[in-house]
């Protein structure tokens, strides 16, 4: 049986993944290399620094940049992005999320946060659900980021729960690719086209219901 639900954060519960893509485009513009959506779809779900190398390689400047500078490049992205998301508060939670999340809590079911975001609990601060999580995975503390299973494990055992008794959400093909390897129901947000390889696919987080997912969850076995 189920007894909990592991979330990604950016494009799953606000719309800070488009942000994400905002910043990245104007650092990669001032470095001479132009990224759009479809490229963007690789760096959902990757963590700051590797989504960096993503881009220097994508513009073929990966040997461009000592540590330091590339640091430099990634502490600015940052920066761009923290000015975006600082005035976050419930009003920026996607459509049906804030009522998903008091039905999974109705229900019972602990909740996880498995972010590869260092600002996820700044993010989750301010859009008014920190207390609804029961426990965040430390992105700092993986060995592998996305689509390595490890931060999905991590977030069941901080749940006390074996991956089978979660369920984990995401809208990043990495993402997807990590609940699978992890052996975790896994539900996509998005288009079949990233995400098809989800176990449960839904096109916007509107359609997110308890019932239908656990139906989902009991045919797949
Ligand atoms: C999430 C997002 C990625 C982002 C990563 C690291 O996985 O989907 O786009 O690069 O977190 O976020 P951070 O806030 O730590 O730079
Ligand atoms: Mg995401």
């Amino acid at each position: 049986t189920i007894k909990g639900f592991v979330f990604d954060l950016d494009g799953v519960i606000t719309d800070s993944a488009e942000y994400h893509f905002l910043a990245w485009k104007a650092l990669a513009k001032e470095l001479d290399i132009m990224i759009n959506r479809e490229f963007n779809e690789q760096l959902k779900g990757v963590s700051r620094m590797d989504s960096l190398e993503r881009i220097l390689k994508y513009g073929a400047k990966d040997q461009l940049y000592n540590q330091q500078e590339k640091e430099a490049l990634a502490a600015k992205k940052n920066e761009h992005y923290v000015s975006l998301i600082k005035d976050v508060t419930k009003k920026d939670l996607l459509p049906g999320v804030s009522e998903f999340l008091t039905e999974l809590k109705a229900k019972d079911m602990k909740l996880a946060l498995a972010s590869a975001s260092k600002n996820g609990p700044f993010l989750l601060e301010g859009l008014g659900i920190k207390e609804l999580f029961d426990t965040i995975v430390d992105p700092a503390q993986l060995t592998h980021g996305k689509p390595d299973p490890e931060i999905f494990q991590k977030g069941a055992s901080q749940l006390g729960l074996s991956v089978e008794e979660c369920v984990g959400i995401e809208d990043a093909p990495a993402g997807i690719e990590a609940i699978n390897a992890a052996g975790m129901f896994s539900v996509g947000i998005g288009s079949k086209d990233s995400l098809g390889a989800a176990d449960y696919l839904i096109s916007s987080t509107e359609e997110l219901a308890l019932d239908n997912i656990l139906v989902a969850v009991a045919h797949t076995k």
